[in-house]
């Protein structure tokens, strides 16, 4: 069975505010890329190595591959990444000449860097006095390329990590290096502030960041009380060392209520009353006040914009990420599952998670509003074409991600990377699916109707066919027939509308009158 929570991977963009700007360096000479690779290669004892097998051999006490987690079958040609050995000597040259390289490429333009060694990867030992040794020699290296160097350094790996990170180790890592001289971004503060359990990071400079999303999924999700009051928090506690906030999703344009508030919040210094800020945000947006409209409002921020259930924004709606377990496996869940409907038959939905082996959605609808809804996505047909966004159409990714390339094979290869970020990712056998399956999934028009309904109409024919023939559900031919599926549709080429066309009051009214009345 899949892991409860997949981890986020970088975050693709990071807004830094309240930070100092960084003063002028001196520019410094670099060897070439090539010159650092060799050095790299070149190993421990510093000895130039002729041959590529013999750098391989001196190089092999020179760096260890990370153990990767997401990988299926471990293939190298897309895992388990090279990390050179900070106890090395050679390393602080190495970091050294790196650094100086980027600066000639790209000019002097930063003295932050960013560094993340341990980002779900795991240090050798627990060790404190390894650990900071490994800390210094990053920072001595940052710093002998460019002496105003600041370490920026991501705080995911002690909520991702926390069995490993204790105090101890915590204070190694963070104290290897001069104090000011390393800011760490308390990246999901939103929900797991580490500053709070952490004594402010034991007194190191951090950001606080709003995750908020992972993998670009698209559904309504907020916590807009934490974001109002956390920063403000943080930032007047005692012994604050807080000095800025930051957003690091991994996907934006959904729900821009949320990112709207973010951002005020740097230039805020006390909270936000959500409930007033609501009104003056329906009528920034509508552009006019309307009392229906700021109800709704209302009932948003209480329920869906109120998502304290500790659930990362990661939509594992059965419709975009399909539970890859026989349904043999759920007995005991459903039990638990129907016992809470029962408890709040009064309610259409509850807003908590009841499982722990089966993935987490935000909402659990009782057993038959869930069957009923997957029968309307089954026999929803041109229902699942229609739209009014741009932003919720496939067509407009996969173009711009063709527009990119500059040969044929560069286009087919771009299309199929835009084609498997969205759906399986890679690193699938042919009967296990890749670890990262729908890690990216989209609520898109588009690949509702290619993608989504196809594969859900394949697992309930199977489902059906078990049932009138009294068989239990041959889970492995499932995964054969919709992993070939995936393969093929991520090598497809046809083409899907980058426009949309559709009126989206009449298409709510349209479907309103067809399902809800
Ligand atoms: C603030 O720092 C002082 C001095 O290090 C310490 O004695 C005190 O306990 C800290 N206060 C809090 C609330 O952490
Ligand atoms: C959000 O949920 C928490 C915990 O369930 C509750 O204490 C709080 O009052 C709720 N806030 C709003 C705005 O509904
Ligand atoms: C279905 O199969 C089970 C066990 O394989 C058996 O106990 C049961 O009697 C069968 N039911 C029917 C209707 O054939």
């Amino acid at each position: 069975m899949r892991p409860p929570t997949p981890l986020p991977f970088l975050p693709l963009l990071l807004l830094l505010l309240l930070l100092p700007s960084p003063p002028a360096a001196a520019a410094g000479g670099a060897d070439g890329w090539e010159a650092i690779g060799a050095a790299a290669a070149a190993g421990g004892g510093r000895r130039r190595v002729a041959s590529p097998e013999g750098q391989e051999a001196a190089a092999a006490g020179f760096y260890h591959r990370s153990q990767e987690m997401n990988t299926v079958d471990g293939d190298p040609r897309w895992c388990c990444t090279y990390l050179l050995d900070p106890s090395d000597a050679l390393f602080i040259d190495v970091g050294q000449a790196f650094i100086r390289q980027q600066m000639k490429e790209y000019g002097d333009i930063t003295n932050i860097y960013n560094c993340d060694t341990f980002n779900e990867n795991t240090p050798p030992t627990n060790e404190p006095a390894y650990i900071s040794s490994l800390g210094s020699a990053i920072y001595e290296a940052m710093s002998r390329g460019n002496k105003d160097a600041v370490w920026l350094m991501q705080g995911w790996l002690f909520y991702s990590d926390a069995a490993f990170w204790k105090e101890p180790q915590m204070k190694a890592l963070l104290h290897s290096v001069p104090t000011g001289k390393m800011i760490v971004l308390d990246l999901f503060a939103d929900v797991k502030p580490i500053w709070q359990m952490s004594s402010q990071f034991y007194g190191v400079p951090y950001i606080w960041c709003m995750l908020h999303n992972f993998g670009g999924n698209i559904e309504m999700y907020g916590i807009l009380d934490s974001i109002a009051s956390g920063p403000i928090d943080a930032r007047t506690s005692h012994n604050s060392t807080m000095v800025g906030v930051g957003m690091c999703m991994e996907g934006i344009e959904h729900n821009p209520v949320v990112y709207e508030l973010m951002s005020e919040m740097a230039f805020r210094s006390q909270k936000v009353e959500v409930e007033d800020w609501l009104k003056i945000y329906s009528y920034r947006r509508y552009g006019q006040s309307n009392v229906e409209v700021e109800k709704a409002w209302g009932i948003l921020y209480h329920t869906i914009y109120n998502c304290t259930d500790g659930i990362a924004d990661h939509n594992k709606d059965y419709i975009v990420e399909f539970p890859d377990i026989s349904p043999n496996s759920f007995s005991s869940d459903v039990s638990k599952r129907k016992a809470i409907s029962e408890v709040k038959k009064h309610r259409r939905f509850v807003l908590s998670e009841v499982s722990a082996s089966l993935p987490h959605p935000h909402l659990w609808y009782s057993t038959k509003e869930a069957i009923k809804a997957l029968e309307l996505f089954l026999n929803a047909g041109n229902d699942l074409s229609k739209t009014s966004d741009d932003n919720f159409l496939l067509g407009p990714w996969l173009e711009d991600a063709k527009s990119l390339a500059r040969t044929e094979n560069e286009r087919k290869q771009y299309e199929w990377n835009a084609r498997t970020q969205v759906t399986m990712w890679y690193d699938n056998t042919k009967t296990e699916q890749s670890k990262l399956h729908d890690y990216a999934n989209k609520f898109w028009s588009g690949l509702l109707k290619s993608y989504y309904l196809p594969r859900a109409s394949k697992y309930f024919s199977r489902l059906t066919k078990g049932l009138q023939e009294n068989q239990s559900f041959q889970l492995e031919e499932w995964r054969k027939d919709w992993i070939a599926y995936s393969n093929e549709w991520q090598s497809g080429k046809e083409l899907y509308a980058v426009k949309a066309t559709g009126d989206a009051l009449a298409i709510s009214s349209s479907l309103f009158k067809k399902y809800f009345s």
